[in-house]
């Protein structure tokens, strides 16, 4: 399995200072960002547009990891890829051309995922494994951070690694949710290689260790 890495979650960090959030935490060694995207419609809640993404784009050499809780996704992966997105993550539920969009995702030269909830079956992002870097399994319901951890998530992501394996492909396993140094360690067991955390990170005493201790999972 990949080594795990550690996304921390920009919807936790202190929405009047994100450069200096952004900065502090590029200092822990942390090497992704993720961005979460909503709509207000997909999800209930909004957060940040092309033009944050692109105004943090100068100051961050973190690698730029984009979740988009959109209706309409197809209709802004241009956006946050000019934005400087290098992952664009979207999702299964909604009803728009998926396949297509995936591949105008690479084709723009930002790396495809796909994500599904906690309620979808991993069988409905199954036609996609071959087109993706990264599987983006949610382990709460997307909207809001601070949620509890899922653990029916965790049979799917071992048939996501499960499916990896058999089929010979390299797409990254990407938990979203809930996601602390107990859950991250279920989630390691059952495939899983990269783990957005926001409010365990923002919050931890000390985010150094906790970046470590998620990253030397084996
Ligand atoms: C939730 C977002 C998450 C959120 C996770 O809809 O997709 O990325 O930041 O927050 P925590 O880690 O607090 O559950
Ligand atoms: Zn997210």
């Amino acid at each position: 399995m990949e080594p795990s890495i550690l996304a921390p979650s920009m919807l936790a960090a202190d929405h009047t200072r994100l450069a200096d959030e952004i900065a502090a935490l590029e200092q822990t060694g942390a090497q992704w960002l993720h961005i979460d995207i909503m709509d207000g419609h997909f999800v209930p809640n909004l957060t940040f547009g092309p033009q944050t993404v692109a105004d943090l784009r100068p100051k961050s050499k973190l690698f730029f990891d984009v979740h988009l809780m959109l209706d309409n996704p197809q209709d802004y992966v241009e956006a946050f890829i000019s934005a400087g997105a290098e992952q664009v993550t979207i999702h299964v539920e909604p009803e728009y051309d998926i396949a297509p969009t995936l591949d105008r995702i690479r084709k723009l030269g930002a790396k495809p995922g796909i994500a599904f909830n906690p309620k979808t079956e991993c069988q409905a992002i199954e036609p996609y494994l071959d087109r993706i870097d990264i599987a983006l399994a949610m382990t709460v319901q997307p909207g809001f951070g601070g949620q509890s951890f899922d653990e029916n998530v965790l049979a799917k992501t071992a048939r996501l690694d499960q499916w990896r394996t058999e089929r010979g492909l390299n797409f990254r396993i990407q938990v979203d949710g809930g996601i602390n140094r107990e859950t991250a360690r279920q989630c390691r067991n059952a495939g899983v290689d990269t783990f957005v955390a926001g409010t365990a990170f923002f919050k931890a005493e000390d985010r150094n260790e906790f970046l470590r201790a998620i990253e030397a999972m084996s």
